[in-house]
């Protein structure tokens, strides 16, 4: 039925298409057991390719009814099928394809292609699911004006939605209706969409820099219409923010937005007609966090963005997939820092790049941001591609600066708009356009792994001077033994004993346009260099990598009374934190030692104090506090002591509950003092203060439940009088993790009773049960599989139940009977044919191994090989089990 091996496609072989559609005509008949697909594709011979090649279109799962070419009809011997092409031997140079295809959307599992969702039919086509729709020249090198018409029953089915404008529509006999859209910019498969279900919709309106009067909508279920103000204002934010900071105006006159329950990823930018996982767009109080309602905003940004950055310049092929994620990341990240705080969004997403994407990018699956092979694209929506692609567009930022880098926005836009470009293209953009060599730059996209830079400082009194002595180096990655230097923008200052020095680099003028003299971006360049301050009236502590200016493992032996001068003193907000973090994690790894060697778990008063004194400080902005003093998790405690030799899960775990219950008892009365402070009494808004102030509190209760188990009581008030999401949850995961069994199942009864109707909620319930600790916890998670709230078919819910018990229970699934990697190999094994991309992301956790000392590491492999025994593998579950057991 499939290949034996799939094989790896290498951007090295990269053609133009032998063959371009220029117009492609499509009509959708959609019934309850089938859909009919009728395509008319305008094709001519692409004047760049080789001549005389044959036509081959892509096609999946596909049942060809019919085929024509130029109106006559084809008969057998005239092309040729195989389980994904069409072939048609001999064509001319230009003519019209037509075909006519049977699918079934209500069988369609692997939510790619044409799906049932609930009640409504939609799409998801990126990367390659167009080709589960019709035959077709299906890469995003194609592009053609796509006019299509969608009939359906018109009772079931009242809103029709595809690219583009309404043309027209018409009620027909039998009880169906149709419409018509056209849409007039030409575009790759992958941005197609279509809706067909019973919605209702909120609507608004824009009117664009340009005077442009546009029509926005967000299509949801009835029961949602109250959860979609925030999506919408998200949304005219963004276009005003566009214009503003990039100068991009919207260009059509119309803009859809639906949700829907079943989805694979986050969000999908078709043009115009934007599609959502209902939970990156639903939002409301009672029902949505803090946390929620950020991502939402964050994800209406990204996807209203890639319409510019993605859609009107797009990517020639699936290897530059990060010139539209990384650059489209970055800007939905600085738009969210213009939203609320800066310094906090820069912390989280170096959260997410330090414990997430570091791991990935040192696992058997890393690649460099344009992967030079694959075997399945959807692997490669990874956080390297994204996170760490928008990192790299950072630094281009950062070393050309603003100005020069909307320059070179503007170039890369007016140049290529209309065109499918690489990664390539966007360099050069920025280089034409601001006269920057990045030559070796480039390196950033070619290279995998985490660069390591080591610095050691070394002050002469005498002289005044202090050399900054930096190395680079990065370790191996699969298919690359050997790294080359990058060019790495180093932020920095020095920080003495009254605050930030002034620089002044050894042979180098004093830079007249900054009037900051006390912050530089150092060019590391070589695998070993040396700056030179002069000048310098003390020995000073270095503030390195501000603002995580690259990213980078930043290797530097500070004393823990260093790390407290630049926790508590230090001009950048980043580099606090991170400060706050070494400290922690030097605490963390002294007191596993401890537990290791059998002795009692001391805690250096140091820490605690400085803690202590972050947290009765009441000038700190209380959203940095809680940034502080939340202690690095045991998942990336596990990624950092496997670099050193190996992690032990079970010495993790205790070392990190030794130090949250120091921490919790030391400053009790601050911790008390801090909650009853920080109460929010005006009405529920997501804007920063009140952010900030729950985020503060809620982190206070967790550390209340540790100093004392009658603080408990706390979380049982709060649980019962919470008056949004927020505060609720938060209280019911305290109660969860630190509750007796009693107060634990009564709460999440509560829960339950209370919100069984909110489906997102339910998966919020479902991901803090994953997470309960104790021996009972899979087989909890194991009853959980057959609750009514739980369904194997819906990615959200897989992700709640079995992505966080394998993420979010480290101790339980790591169990030493080896029976939570058996649990997590059976759901894969579940759903490998049926939603191949979910069974494969779910393996990340066991693809780690080679991280684990002793048994653990033996049964995670284990677990691994079983599975690439079974026959039948996709593609996506192949590729990662190879990789992984390589
Ligand atoms: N382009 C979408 C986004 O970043 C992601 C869609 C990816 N979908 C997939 N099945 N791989 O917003
Ligand atoms: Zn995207």
């Amino acid at each position: 039925m499939r290949d034996a091996r799939p094989s790896a496609i290498y951007l090295k072989d990269y053609r133009p298409p032998a063959f371009l559609i220029q117009r492609t005509r499509l009509a959708f008949d959609l019934y309850e057991d089938h859909a009919l697909v009728a395509a008319t594709l305008h094709i001519r011979r692409n004047p760049a390719a080789e001549p005389g090649e044959a036509l081959v279109l892509h096609g999946q799962e596909l049942e060809l009814l019919s085929i024509a070419l130029d109106g006559r009809e084809l008969a057998g011997q005239e092309y040729s099928l195989t389980d994904d092409t069409l072939q048609v031997a001999s064509v001319p140079d230009q003519f019209t394809l037509t075909t006519r295809t049977r699918i079934r959307p209500q069988d369609n599992t692997s939510l790619e292609g044409l799906y049932k969702s609930r009640t409504m039919f939609c799409t998801q086509c990126e990367a390659e699911g167009f080709r589960k729709i019709t035959y077709y020249l299906d890469r995003p090198d194609v592009m053609a004006e796509f006019e299509v018409s969608v009939e359906a029953d018109r009772a079931r089915y009242p809103v029709l939605l595809s690219n583009g404008n309404l043309v027209g529509s018409e009620v027909l006999d039998n009880g169906r209706h149709r419409a018509d859209w056209h849409d007039p910019f030409p575009k790759p498969a992958y941005l197609f969409a279509l809706v067909a279900g019973d919605l209702r919709s909120v609507e608004d309106s824009f009117t664009t820099c340009g005077g442009r009067e546009v029509n926005l909508r967000i299509f949801v279920e009835e029961k949602d219409l109250d959860k979609c103000d925030h999506a919408m204002l998200s949304l005219k934010k963004s276009m005003r923010w566009d214009e503003e900071v990039y100068g991009r105006e919207y260009d059509l006159d119309i803009f859809n937005i639906v949700a829907v329950d079943d989805f694979n990823m986050g969000a999908m930018e078709n043009k115009s007609l934007n599609i959502f996982n209902s939970s990156c767009v639903l939002c409301s109080p009672a029902t949505t966090t803090d946390k929620g309602f950020q991502t939402v905003e964050a994800i209406v940004a990204h996807e209203y963005f890639h319409n510019w950055s993605g859609n009107r310049v797009t990517c020639r092929d699936w290897f530059q997939l990060s010139l539209k994620e990384g650059f489209t990341v970055f800007r939905d990240a600085e738009f969210s820092a213009d939203m609320g705080s800066r310094t906090v969004k820069r912390v989280e997403d170096a959260t997410v790049m330090r414990t997430a994407q570091f791991a990935e990018d040192a696992g058997p699956m890393a690649h460099p941001i344009r992967p030079d092979s694959f075997i399945e694209i959807s692997n490669f929506y990874t956080l390297t591609v994204y996170e760490k692609g928008a990192e790299v567009v950072r630094m281009i930022h950062t070393l050309l600066a603003a100005e020069a880098f909307r320059k070179g926005s503007d170039l890369y836009f007016e140049r290529h708009d209309g065109q499918a470009v690489t990664c390539e293209d966007f360099v050069v953009a920025m280089e034409d356009a601001s006269g920057v060599d990045l030559g070796q730059f480039r390196r950033w996209y070619s290279q995998a792994g985490t660069p390591v830079l080591s610095v050691n400082g070394e002050y002469d009194a005498d002289a005044e001077r202090y050399r900054l002595h930096v190395r680079q180096s990065c370790p191996p990655t699969p298919g690359q033994a050997d790294k080359q230097p990058l060019l790495i923008p180093l932020a920095m200052g020095l920080l003495g004993d009254a605050g930030n020095l002034p620089l002044q680099l050894a042979g180098q003028a004093p830079d007249p346009e900054t009037g900051d003299n006390t912050h530089l971006v150092l060019r590391v360049t070589e695998a070993e260099q040396t700056f030179v301050f002069e000048d310098v009236r003390e020995p000073p502590v270095p503030s390195l990598l501000r603002g995580f200016s690259a990213p980078v493992r930043l290797e530097y032996a500070y004393s823990r009374g260093e790390l407290c001068a630049l926790m508590s003193r230090d001009d950048d907000g980043f580099v606090r934190w991170d400060a706050a973090q070494q400290l922690a994690l030097s605490v963390l790894e002294e007191v596993e030692g401890q537990i290791l060697g059998g002795d009692a778990p001391v805690v250096d008063p140091l820490f605690l104090d400085a803690c202590t004194v972050l947290l009765e400080d009441a000038s700190l902005d209380p959203a940095m506090v809680a940034e502080m003093l939340r202690l690095p998790g045991e998942g990336y405690m596990a990624e950092l002591a496997a670099r050193r030799g190996g992690a032990r899960v079970e010495s993790i775990h205790l070392a990190r509950e030794a130090v949250l219950k120091a921490l919790a008892e030391h400053a009790e009365n601050a911790w008390l003092d801090t909650y009853r402070r920080n109460v929010v009494s005006e009405p529920y808004a997501p804007e920063a203060t009140q952010v900030a102030a729950r985020s503060l509190r809620n982190l206070s209760l967790e550390y209340l439940a540790l100093a004392r188990p009658e603080h408990i009581a706390l979380a049982r008030a709060q649980f019962a009088s919470a008056g949004n999401m927020t505060d609720q949850l938060a209280a019911l995961r305290v109660i969860s993790q630190r509750g007796s069994d009693a107060q634990r199942d009564e709460a999440l009864d509560s829960f339950y009773r209370q919100w069984q109707s909110e489906t997102l909620v339910v998966n919020q319930w479902l991901q803090v049960q994953a997470a309960v600790p104790g021996e009972q916890a899979l087989a909890r998670v194991r009853g959980l599989l057959e609750h009514a709230a739980f369904d194997l078919r819906n990615p959200n819910k897989v992700r709640a139940l079995v992505g966080g018990f394998a993420n979010g229970n480290p101790l339980q699934f790591h169990r030493a009977d080896g029976g939570g990697y058996g649990f997590l190999g059976e759901i894969i094994e579940a759903l490998n044919i049926r939603n191949p991309q979910i069974a494969s992301r779910l393996l990340t956790p066991l693809t780690r191994w080679r991280n684990y000392a002793g048994e653990q590491g033996v049964k995670m492999r284990a677990e691994l090989e079983r599975l690439a025994a079974l026959p039948d593998l996709s593609p996506d579950v192949f590729e990662v089990l190879s990789k992984s057991l390589e």
